[in-house]
């Protein structure tokens, strides 16, 4: 059997962050065949400067971003919600993975099978934020999950002491996502063997 590689970046800097630690949960529970690596170095990430996007000149931890991506099989995006929108520092990464200028490396986000989950304190779980992001991934023509949608609204109920995901909808609905995750990857691997 193939494993899947699926890269994960949760949105919060924050220690204790919901949305970093629905990305443990979905470790837990990922299909058998899919390991979750979760990105640590979203801090590093500098602003993205159009006249350091090459090759030669971006920040290492851009360049090493950029092949993290490219090289899995997925990604899983764990987003807050700020201002009724995705975080600048994750849609600051989104840009750095967006483009290829020189056409010669591959756009990171270009069809790449991709999952979008979100926590929330609020009633509402994040859904603006998952919403401007799936507007991002139309320009990036990223190849999104579109159901289930995973909403962890009242996210400060939903996880014990530890940090465990407790809540059997939560889990549910994140098992249901990876599952359609698992599907677009493997959808994407035989059209890449067809071509
Ligand atoms: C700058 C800022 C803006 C926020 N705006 C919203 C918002 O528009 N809607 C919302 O539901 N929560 C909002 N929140 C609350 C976050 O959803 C909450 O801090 C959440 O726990 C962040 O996710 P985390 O636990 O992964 O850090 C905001 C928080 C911050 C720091």
């Amino acid at each position: 059997m193939t494993v899947s590689k699926v890269f994960a970046i949760s949105g919060s800097l924050r220690a204790g962050s919901h949305n970093t630690l629905l990305l443990h949960a979905a470790r837990k529970f990922t299909p058998g065949d899919m390991e979750i690596e979760i990105f640590d170095g979203l801090r590093e990430i500098p602003p993205y400067d159009r006249d350091l996007d090459n090759p030669e000149d971006r920040p290492a931890v851009v360049n090493d971003l950029r092949r993290r991506v490219l090289e899995a099989d997925g990604l899983l995006i764990a987003t807050p919600e700020y201002n009724h929108s995705v975080p600048g520092v994750l849609k600051n990464a989104i840009d750095w993975l967006s483009t290829d200028w020189s056409g010669t490396e591959g756009r990171p986000l270009h069809r790449k099978p991709t999952a979008v989950v979100g926590a929330a304190p609020a009633n509402l779980g994040s859904v603006r934020a998952q919403l401007a992001l799936r507007q991002v991934f139309a320009g990036t023509e990223t190849d999104v999950v579109v159901k289930p949608e995973v909403l962890v609204f009242r996210s400060h109920e939903r996880f014990d002491a530890e940090g465990n995901l407790t809540d059997e909808t939560a889990v549910g609905l994140l098992q249901g996502i990876l599952t359609a995750l698992q599907d677009k990857i493997d959808a994407d691997r035989a059209r890449r063997q067809a071509a």
